[in-house]
């Protein structure tokens, strides 16, 4: 495989979220994941897009929550083929006019030209958007040398409101997306945004149910962009049972492909869980024989022993996966919105939050274990594991 070249990615800084009910989210940014409510957009730009955006920052991760305000605004346009959603991905690069170019000339379609401009203080941004296979959700390229706000046109609070991340968020490890195939993002991946394939796996829960009757399975792909460690994974649903699949049912719930889950990576998982949990938060549920054969399964897979309290885990219900000796990771799911807030509008994306100790892959152990929680969640059937 010829090597294409970087586009000059940094980071994806931050998502822009799209929501009927704009309190909600402050109420669940900056009470709940105690995030910092850092900004709007301003009057004019509220009336010019028809929409009004807040953004929420906890750590390296940003969140533009955007609601319509009146029709025609891109909001409004999206709420009314989808549930909430994510609607951008915004990816700070070195340089937005070649990113540009490089996109373009590999058949990437850009929706804009390059925009710069200029702020008070002499900082400067410069940035574009472009289509995607993933639905319609738009990723943005932003170039920035001293530019504070989130875009042209927000408005920056000089003293952040709501939260202070006592929760330890650091930033976004990966993006979740499901789609109903998987061919063409992967071609895009890999030949448009110069992605290489970091890992893949695939399997069935149709092994755990005696009857065959239950169960369903998935295809991944991760891609990585190498220079910034941005990583992609991407489901496709996979027979038997491919309309019981929990990636044909997100696509079903989403009404398209798209985001599936946002990855945040944080320093003590079992402190903010703790908290978490203590605000009534809640996640994915995990059967306690995960937590019996855990011991068995760190064996198995090298790792020895680990640092954390089993019964903290089995408490908290964080699930841990390994690459070899001391190599590991701690990760827990929160319930999707729309189970959340008990509402099929909010949607069917959750957030994961992340640990790592050494281990750079993504709980292949726990992708399983994740697959089996949202099966039980969506079934409401134990599927042969009980505590
Ligand atoms: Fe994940």
């Amino acid at each position: 495989m010829a090597k294409v070249e970087s586009l000059g990615i940094k980071r994806l800084e931050s998502v822009n979220y799209y929501v009927h009910d704009l309190e909600r989210s402050r109420r669940f940014y900056t009470e709940v994941m105690d995030f910092a409510e850092i900004g709007e957009s301003s009057e004019e730009l509220t009336k010019r897009g028809r929409q009004k955006s807040v953004a929420f920052l906890a750590g390296n991760c940003a969140v533009v929550c955007i609601t319509p305000q009146g029709e025609g605004g891109r909001a409004a346009r999206w709420l009314r083929k989808y549930p909430d959603g994510v609607g951008t991905l915004n990816f700070e690069v070195e340089d937005a006019e070649k990113a540009f170019r490089l996109l373009e000339a590999r058949g990437g379609t850009p929706i804009d030209d390059v925009r710069r401009e200029r702020d008070a203080h002499g900082g400067e941004i410069a940035f574009f958007s472009i289509t995607t296979p993933f639905g319609d959700s738009t990723f943005r390229f932003i170039e920035r040398r001293g530019y504070r706000a989130i875009l042209p046109g927000f408005e920056m609070y000089d003293a952040p409101r709501g939260g202070t991340n006592r929760l330890g968020f650091l930033g976004f490890d990966h993006t979740t997306s499901n789609f109903a195939t998987l061919g063409h993002v992967s071609l895009w991946l890999e030949h448009v945004l110069g992605f290489e394939r970091f890992w893949e796996i695939q399997f069935h829960t149709t092994d755990v149910d005696p009857t065959h009757a239950h169960g369903s399975g998935l295809r991944s792909l991760v891609y990585w962009d190498p220079r910034s460690g941005v990583k992609f994974a991407n489901n496709e649903p996979w027979r038997p049972n491919f309309r019981a699949s929990q990636i044909n049912v997100f696509c079903e719930e989403l009404r398209g492909p798209g985001v599936q889950h946002l990855a945040i990576a944080v320093k003590d998982i079992i402190a903010c869980v703790r908290m978490l949990r203590a605000r009534g938060l809640a996640f994915m549920p995990t059967p306690g024989t995960y937590y019996d054969m855990l011991p068995a399964r760190l064996e198995k897979l090298g790792v020895g022993s680990i640092a954390e309290d089993l019964a903290v885990l089995r408490e908290l219900e964080i699930l841990v996966d390994g690459d070899g000796p001391g190599k590991y990771l701690l990760q827990i799911f929160l319930k999707e919105s729309s189970g959340l807030y008990k509402e099929e509008a909010a949607g069917p994306f959750f957030f994961e939050i992340i640990q790592r100790k050494g281990d750079q892959g993504f709980g292949a152990g726990n992708f399983r274990a994740l697959f089996e929680s949202i099966e039980r969640a969506q079934d409401g059937q134990l599927q042969g594991a009980k505590r």
